[in-house]
């Protein structure tokens, strides 16, 4: 038996919108012929693709992270900007793949202005440092005078983009990061950047690269030792993470969620430590910028096997199935309950690379599985997540111990009293749950869910195009509480009110 209980008083706080991010990286196929496809039957004037905005805009995503990734390691953004005729390709080493320089940050800014999207820039602190980041925030929002805001401006764009998020670097304590370095290294050059960029720009939002998963053997003390350094000028810490289902271990990749939220709650009480030590009060909060399923190491052969590639290679490209979906969602139900931590998120990545809108070159555009939770979640979590409490049977997983069978998130707009409930359920039978809302009334109008039970639609296009959202099991009002049924291995969200 298992109980839900909500109430408008109990509050986890702000969704921050950004949480709905997501990432375009140069890499394989997600800009070029991807977002951007001069030529293809619905490019615009810029030869960005129509489709994909639009799918964009569907999908509900609110910011793009840009350039990487691994990619931003070793980009010299200035070979990005200026007469796309005198632009020299280069070979860029974290991908192999020669990069034509055709979409750099003009491009990309004006395309996240046409489209309504905050975009969220990264600078290189793998081959490159603080110069080149200030060269480029300068050029990014500084107003007219100064060398960098005036090339910018000889490059036909006279307004500053006001960039607000900035990365310092990536995952720069993995080994395969080109100019890797150890936390000290980095903690360093991260602080010193951040507060040269501040002088800039003191309006900015920074981001210090925390561990490039839970898994690294450096884990814990690399935040540790980064925040030592730079805790007073940053205001992020981001964290990345991707599940897989590994040997067949169908129970263990349904409890992700958990080992998501695990992971956050880990993150949070690294920064805090340092923030208790220094008498802070300055909270960290995380940028969670970027997260997925990705099948990285079941199918993907590792990036230095990979030969020289030219004209946007397909690497990476993920095809999803039912069962991804269902925990796409209840990753989301993580995120949304640590919404007083997790002030970004950015579902890695956008188009064709582990991504949920694939594309043909000169052809189609669509929605794989993972579209729809996402998009469902984007458009219906608004106001405050609240806690939730959730008492529910075991789950028994070998990787994560046991977890619980069922999840939820809920959020409520309190302008409006719109409330959503996204609920998982990681068992494979159906599960009855007991809504209840002591001291609240509360209503819930319908809802919809994603089911795992859709293996076919990572096979092709015209599967994936079969799958979507179906109607949620029917809920029954009662005194005091609601009675829901979920679907075996599934993820609901449900709309209604509540005050
Ligand atoms: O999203 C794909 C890659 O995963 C990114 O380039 C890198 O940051 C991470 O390892």
């Amino acid at each position: 038996m298992t109980t839900i209980t909500l109430h408008p008083d109990f509050r986890v706080g702000p969704v921050d919108r950004r949480v709905f991010g997501s990432f375009v990286e140069h890499l394989g196929r997600c800009v070029y012929t991807g977002i951007y496809e001069p030529g293809h039957d619905t490019a615009d004037d810029h030869g960005f693709r129509r489709d994909v905005a639009d799918l964009t805009k569907e999908l509900g995503v609110t910011m793009l992270r840009y350039p990487g990734g691994n990619f931003v390691s070793n980009y010299t953004w200035e070979d990005g900007v200026g007469p796309v005729e005198d632009r020299k390709p280069f070979l860029d080493l974290a991908w192999r793949t020669v990069e034509p320089n055709t979409v750099g940050t003009d491009e990309f800014l004006q395309y996240c202005e046409r489209e309504g999207i905050e975009p969220m820039m990264a600078v290189n602190l793998g081959t490159r440092g603080v110069d080149a980041a200030v060269a480029l925030l300068e050029y990014c929002n500084g107003e007219a005078g100064t060398r960098w805001a005036d090339m910018r401006i000889a490059n036909g764009r006279e307004k500053p983009y006001g960039v607000k998020l900035w990365c310092l670097g990536n995952e720069m304590d993995g080994p395969w990061q080109i100019g890797h370095k150890d936390a000290h290294e980095y903690g360093k050059l991260a602080a010193a950047t951040g507060r040269a960029m501040r002088q800039v720009d003191p309006t900015i939002e920074l981001v210090a690269c925390g561990s490039s998963s839970m898994m690294m053997d450096t884990f814990g003390e690399w935040e540790r030792t980064v925040l030592s350094y730079c805790y007073d000028v940053v205001d992020h810490i981001s964290m990345h993470a991707y599940y897989e289902e590994l040997d067949g271990d169908r129970a263990s990749f349904l409890g992700s969620g958990t080992a998501m939220s695990t992971f956050i709650e880990r993150v949070a009480a690294s920064a805090d430590a340092i923030g208790a030590q220094r008498r802070s009060d300055k909270e960290i909060t995380i940028s969670f910028d970027e997260w997925n399923v990705w099948y990285l190491v079941s199918r993907f052969p590792g990036e230095t096997n990979l030969p020289v590639q030219r004209d946007a290679p397909r690497i990476i490209e993920d095809r999803y199935s039912g069962l991804d979906a269902v925990v796409v969602g209840d990753l989301i139900v993580s995120l949304l309950s640590h919404a007083d931590r997790v002030a970004v998120g950015c579902l890695a990545q956008l188009v064709n690379v582990i991504a949920p809108i694939m594309t043909e070159p000169g052809g189609a555009a669509w929605r794989q599985t993972t579209f729809h939770p996402f998009a469902t979640a984007a458009r219906l979590a608004r106001g405050e997540a609240l806690q939730v409490q959730v008492d529910a049977p075991a789950f028994a997983t070998a990787k994560h111990g046991d977890v619980p069978a069922v999840t939820a998130a809920a959020t409520v707009d309190r302008e409006t009293g719109a409330l959503a409930l996204f609920v998982t359920n990681r068992t494979d039978a159906e599960q009855t749950v007991t809504l209840r809302h002591p001291g609240a009334t509360a209503r819930l109008d319908g809802g919809s869910a994603v089911l795992a039970d859709h293996e076919g639609a990572r096979e092709s296009r015209e599967e994936a195009e079969t799958y979507g959202m179906v109607d949620a099991l029917a809920v029954e009002h009662g005194d005091g509480s609601i009675t829901l049924r979920l679907a075996p291995e599934s993820w609901t969200a449900f709309h209604g009110t509540l005050a």
